[in-house]
């Protein structure tokens, strides 16, 4: 016959397990002394496979401490200690997402900063693929982190829009990959810089403020955002506008109207796999050896790795590592030659 359940929690301070195999639950309780919250989750199993786990484990505990064989003693101690590892990966990201719900206004396409080490990656990839030297990279970096009228610009023009503006976006700028789509642009001065899928603009203003630096330095070139959305792309004004445009309607079909050659292109409008491959399918007959490709769905698709093996270009992929956001994190696919 089944014990209904059994807590335990001395092991280690902080941390208990509850298991009740009657009610099919689970709860963990984590309160770390250097937390300033305690994290408890219930887990109601329905699960057969589980439950049946769950009616062993109490099984073994119910057993007079004599009876219970070694392998049950050695599992029911290290509980509470394996637990400890996991709770604390949950609970910083429990912490996280907090913290992100009452401080954040995103209800979708996230953005973060990222860790000094991830930019480092992020850097050294975007050299790899330009053929410039990381230093430079990493100096195109700062100066957009540094770019004061940037963050006033995208500030002001959330604030005085309308209420789901402020109420949807968040004031200050977290770029995250899009640093790498700022340096790409800043090391290759394109002519022609096409991104699909703009959502509120902020790949828009940062990719034109980069064409807009090249500008001062003798290289003109152009933006051409596209989104399906006809109320995308608001960031994309002011000074900004000097250098590219958006158009609205489906990404394919304003891309099958263009004919001048495209030097970079980044891809992030739908992230259907077929969609995305057709995206670089149409525009392959405009690029040239020296454009560069960025995929913003190289995380969850193999479409950009297929193209550039299909069409004799490298490829390579970077992932994010977020810094203190619950997001695990996306990435930038990079293909060139
Ligand atoms: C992930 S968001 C783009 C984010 C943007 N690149 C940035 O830097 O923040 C995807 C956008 O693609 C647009 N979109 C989805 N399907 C589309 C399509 N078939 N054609 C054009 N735009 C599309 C959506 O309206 C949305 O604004």
């Amino acid at each position: 016959m089944s014990a209904p359940g059994f807590k335990i929690g001395d092991k280690v301070k902080g941390v208990s397990l509850k298991f009740d195999s009657t009610a099919g639950e689970l709860t963990a309780t984590y309160a770390p002394n250097r937390g300033t919250s305690e994290f408890q989750a219930t887990l109601h199993v329905t699960d057969t496979k589980l439950l049946q786990r769950m009616e062993e484990l109490c099984e073994g505990a119910a057993m007079a401490s004599g009876a219970r064989d070694e392998i049950v003693e050695v599992r029911l101690s290290e509980l509470t200690p394996r637990a400890d590892y996991v709770l604390r990966a949950t609970d910083w990201i429990a912490s996280s997402a907090l913290e992100w719900l009452l401080y954040s206004n995103e209800n979708t396409n996230w953005t973060y900063d990222l860790t000094p080490r991830s930019l480092s990656h992020l850097a050294n990839m975007v050299s790899i693929a330009t053929k410039r030297p990381v230093d430079e990279i990493e100096a195109f970096i700062t100066e957009l982190k540094t770019d004061e009228d940037l963050k006033t610009h995208i500030a002001k023009t959330i604030l005085d829009g309308p209420a789901d503006r402020a109420g949807l976006a968040d004031t200050i700028p977290r770029w995250s990959r899009r640093v790498g789509w700022y340096a790409v642009v800043r090391a290759l001065k394109p002519k022609l810089l096409i991104e699909t899928g703009v959502d509120k603009g902020l790949g828009s203003v940062l990719l034109c403020a980069a064409l807009a630096r090249n500008s001062t330095e003798g290289h003109e070139g152009r933006y051409i955002g596209t989104d399906i959305n006809p109320s995308a792309g608001y960031l994309l004004c002011g000074p900004y506008l000097r250098f590219g445009e958006i158009r609205y309607g489906d990404s394919i079909e304003t891309l099958q109207s263009i004919t001048d050659p495209v030097d970079v292109f980044i891809n992030d409008s739908d992230h259907n796999a077929d969609y995305e491959y057709r995206e670089y399918q149409t525009l392959a007959p405009l690029m040239h050896d020296s454009s560069v490709i960025l995929g913003d769905n190289a995380h969850s698709t193999d479409m950009l790795m297929r193209f550039a093996a299909e069409t004799d270009r490298k490829f390579l992929f970077f992932r994010e590592t977020p810094q203190g956001h619950w997001y695990p994190g996306a990435g930038v696919g990079f293909a060139f030659t």
